[in-house]
């Protein structure tokens, strides 16, 4: 075993924008498994995550909803941390930009590169994708629109602080050049040297005065400071640098791996590590940038109604189903397509068939042919198992390879390889066949007792990436706790006379056809919803209405009236037939509230009625007043109005 070398590792903080779709799930699963990995090597692992909350997005966002920001994002933020923690992400740390220490820290960033002349004051004119939150210069649009996101761009022009970027560059040019690790892979190096270092950096514009939502500048109130800088910084800042307590910043910075999507690559090999050189700091190790998880040749958007929502996929196939084919289908580093064909194919293929297969057969066979315990190896056949064992002696290395460059998929596939082995072995060594003889089952002892040891390897191995089926592995195997460690997997650990726990299917088998049905069902609607939902958007605001005196209030004769029956309109999708009484007399009311209630639900209620509304034919009742409801502009919700304690019916509503 290592010693305990301190490990960190990053993900990126996210915009609590909207719900997370399963493309950022990606990039948090793939950056568990390396921390969960790092520790079972034995590593003292810090493991970041957060939420990015300034910002004019986020401004934008929040004032749509008639909420403040910070009640927009601690609602949004709150779903991170469900959906992180049903994905059972190990996280150490969740950072969120609007916590006290951050904000001091990144207030002291800026103030010390101001202090020492790389942060000056000038007017900037230019453009700015708000989506993505950066600033683009002319001559980098493409067809007039953000080169990262294609959307339309706005001309910002006002007072600006600007850093003074450029001054770093050549050394950051060398830095990349003579450290090959540091952006990974290697080909995203290139394209920030070709695209942005090489060709020269203007200085960056590095705060905002057109709106509030942000860090404020200490010395100049009326500044917030830029986004990408404020949440660049987290990676110091969640490990206490400027503060009383940097215990943490001097264990773990600088940071081993920022684990990125390849968008924001340029911010994190650009602007972080000029920022990190100003303050006098070292620079992160490395930085990995992913590919896209995409769908239908297009990256997710809500608005496209094209996001997949993990929580929907786990309650569906479990949460380490999706894990593994998160961490499994697309080679890390580049894109790759999510399809419901694809995920299925990967859960029936390598985890029911070849995985959940294999265990519960050996388990069986334990069961059937040795009263479920592992026998003693017997026979031997050189051929048949000395292939099989130097495969799981070399496994672990191989495994570690793969790890090595961040190689999960392959990790896995490595795992995997191991798996199919020892179903091919049960094919040659036909154990059935075995069983009929007394010769013959002093072979099947030490078949049965490879497959066994074979599947305890596989589980300690595949800990870093599924999380609940190595534990549900080694209680069928019976493998104790002290053989569940990593320095357990050399070949031999087993213990033959321990007791084997038949136990469900780790992985039920999906009925391909009907599943995929369900789930192009699910879609179409999300779409059609997605549909309409813009649609609305496109609608004109609705006119603010216009005051009125008192006296035009009094025209409207609002009475409390007692439901004392109530039916529906047989012919009518909406409506209700409600007969109401108002201080001794009797009406009909016709009401179009039938999606929201029973009749039952408003006999013996008080509700309020337009009394002196002009009666009108609805389906040919005629109906004389209007109750009054509640609802949303869509006509999702509604509820009918009524008093907070009990009142006569005819009473006066004023
Ligand atoms: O960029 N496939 O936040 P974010 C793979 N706040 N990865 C995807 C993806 C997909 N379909 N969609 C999104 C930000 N991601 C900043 C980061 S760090 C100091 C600040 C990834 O919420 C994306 O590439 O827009 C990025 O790495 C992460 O989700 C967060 O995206």
């Amino acid at each position: 075993m290592c010693e305990k070398k301190p490990f960190y590792i990053t993900t990126p903080i996210y915009y609590p924008s909207d719900k997370l779709h399963i493309g950022h799930a990606y990039s948090t699963v793939a950056t568990d498994a390396i921390a969960r990995y790092k520790r079972q090597r034995g590593h003292e692992v810090f493991f970041l995550t957060g939420a990015d909350e300034h910002g004019q997005k986020i401004e934008r966002k929040a004032k749509a909803e008639g909420v403040t920001p910070q009640q927009y994002v601690d609602r949004i933020v709150a779903t991170f941390k469900d959906l992180w923690k049903l994905l059972d992400i190990s996280y150490d740390h969740f950072i969120r930009t609007t916590d006290d220490y951050h904000v001091a820290a990144v207030q002291k960033i800026f103030k010390q590169l101001y202090d020492q002349g790389d942060i000056y004051k000038a007017s900037y004119t230019g453009h700015y994708c708000t989506p993505c939150e950066s600033f683009w210069l002319e001559r980098q649009l493409v067809d007039g629109k953000c080169p990262d996101c294609g959307r339309p761009t706005e001309i910002v022009e006002e007072e600006s602080y600007f850093f003074k970027v450029s001054k770093y560059a050549p050394a950051l040019i060398e830095h990349i050049k003579t450290h090959p690790d540091f952006i990974q892979p290697a080909s995203r190096a290139n394209e920030m040297l070709q695209n942005f270092l090489l060709p020269g950096l203007e200085d960056l514009c590095v705060s905002r005065t057109s709106f509030k939502w942000g860090i404020p500048v200490t010395f100049d109130e009326k500044h917030v400071v830029y986004v990408w800088l404020d949440a660049l910084s987290n990676y110091i800042t969640a490990l206490g640098w400027g503060s009383d307590n940097d215990a943490n910043f001097k264990k773990f910075w600088p940071a081993d791996v920022h684990i990125v999507g390849k968008e924001i690559v340029r911010f994190h090999t650009i602007i972080w590590p000029i920022m990190l050189m100003a303050l006098g700091l070292p620079l992160p190790k490395q930085v990995y940038g992913h590919g896209w998880l995409v769908l239908d040749g297009g990256k997710m958007s809500k608005s496209k109604g094209n996001v997949v929502d993990p929580v929907k996929l786990c309650d569906r196939y479990g949460v380490d189903a999706i894990r593994y084919f998160l961490l499994r289908e697309v080679p890390f580093g580049s894109d790759g397509v999510f399809s419901n064909e694809a995920l299925i194919k990967r859960i029936n293929t390598d985890l029911a068939n070849d995985l959940g297969n294999l265990l519960s057969r050996t388990v069986a066979m334990i069961g059937k042919y040795f009263d479920g315990v592992i026998p003693a190896p017997g026979v031997t056949v050189a051929e048949e198992d000395d292939a099989l064992i130097a495969l799981a002696n070399a496994t672990p290395a191989n495994v570690d390879k793969q790890m090595s460059e961040w190689h999960i998929p392959d990790a896995l596939n490595e795992i995997f390889n191991l798996v199919r082995a020892c179903n091919k072995y049960i094919d040659v060594t036909a154990p059935w066949v075995l069983a009929k003889t007394e010769e013959g089952k002093a072979r099947l002892a030490t078949v049965m007792y490879n497959l066994a040891e074979c599947l305890r390897i596989v589980g300690v191995l595949l800990v870093p990436y599924l999380t609940s089926t190595p534990a549900k592995m080694f209680e069928q195997l019976g493998t104790p706790e002290n053989l569940r460690s990593i320095d357990t997997v050399a070949f031999g650990g087993t213990v033959a006379g321990t007791a084997v726990v038949k136990g469900d299917a780790l992985f039920p088998r999906i009925d391909v056809e009907k599943e995929l049905a369900a789930l192009d069902a699910e879609m179409e609607a999300q779409k059609a919803a997605a549909e309409a939902a813009a649609k609305k958007a496109e609608e004109p605001a609705e006119e603010p209405i216009p005051e009125i005196e008192y006296e035009d209030f009094e025209k409207i004769d609002l009475r409390l009236a007692k439901v004392i029956a109530c039916e529906e309109v047989k012919k009518a999708k909406k409506l209700l037939k409600l007969t109401v009484d108002v201080g001794g007399e009797e009406r009909t009311v016709v009401s179009g509230i039938k999606k929201w209630y029973a009749p039952e639900d408003l006999i013996g209620k008080t509700v309020v009625l337009v009394a002196n509304l002009k009666p009108v034919k609805l389906c040919g009742i005629e109906s004389r007043g209007m109750i009054l409801c509640a609802s949303d502009a869509a006509d999702e919700k509604l509820s009918a109005l009524t008093t907070l304690s009990e009142m006569e019916s005819g009473l006066k509503v004023r």
